[in-house]
């Protein structure tokens, strides 16, 4: 499956992903700004082109925190998510980045798990950080 930068075309379908990922979804708008300058998404594509896994990250300075990663409920546990963070991280250097951050359910230890073989530490918590439902996140860090 190929991985892809995030482009306005595949949005919409990004969106969906999100909806049946989260308590709390990113809409469509939400994601342009992926687009933007401080900003950038990889996708991985079904044979049609269309998104089934994303990840996104913010960049400030030399840092880049990962804004979320979701991988369509029919396409999970297939190396996905496995295969857009080793590219992240790989495309993370070539832009100079230093560190990626993220914040993480303390319950969601399938994520966890997932940053943590890539090399990702817990370095925090962040009391009440989530809503719906109401949870702690951990703060992981990695260097890159
Ligand atoms: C977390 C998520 C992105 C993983 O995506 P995925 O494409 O299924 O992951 P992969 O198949 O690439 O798995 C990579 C690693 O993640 C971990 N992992 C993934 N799913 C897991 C599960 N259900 N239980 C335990 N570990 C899991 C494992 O370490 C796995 O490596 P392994 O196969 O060598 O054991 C996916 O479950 C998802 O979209 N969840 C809902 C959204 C979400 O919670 N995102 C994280 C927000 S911080």
């Amino acid at each position: 499956m190929s991985v892809v930068t995030v482009g306005r075309e595949h949005l919409h379908a990004i969106a969906a992903i999100e909806a049946l990922s989260f308590g709390e979804p990113w809409s469509e708008q939400a994601l342009e700004l992926l687009l933007g300058d401080t900003a950038f998404g990889l996708a991985c594509l079904d044979e049609e082109g269309v998104p089934v896994a994303y990840i996104g990250v913010l960049t400030v300075l030399d840092e880049g925190q990962i804004t979320n990663v979701a991988t369509h409920p029919d396409f999970r546990r297939c190396g996905l998510a496995d295969k857009l963070l080793t590219a992240l991280m790989e495309q993370a250097r070539k832009k100079g980045l230093w560190t990626l951050t993220l914040e993480v359910r303390e319950s969601n230890t399938a994520a966890i798990a997932l940053y943590q073989k890539h090399g990702f530490a817990v370095v925090g918590k962040r009391n009440y950080f989530y809503s719906n439902p109401r949870e702690h996140a951990l703060v992981m860090l990695c260097s890159l």
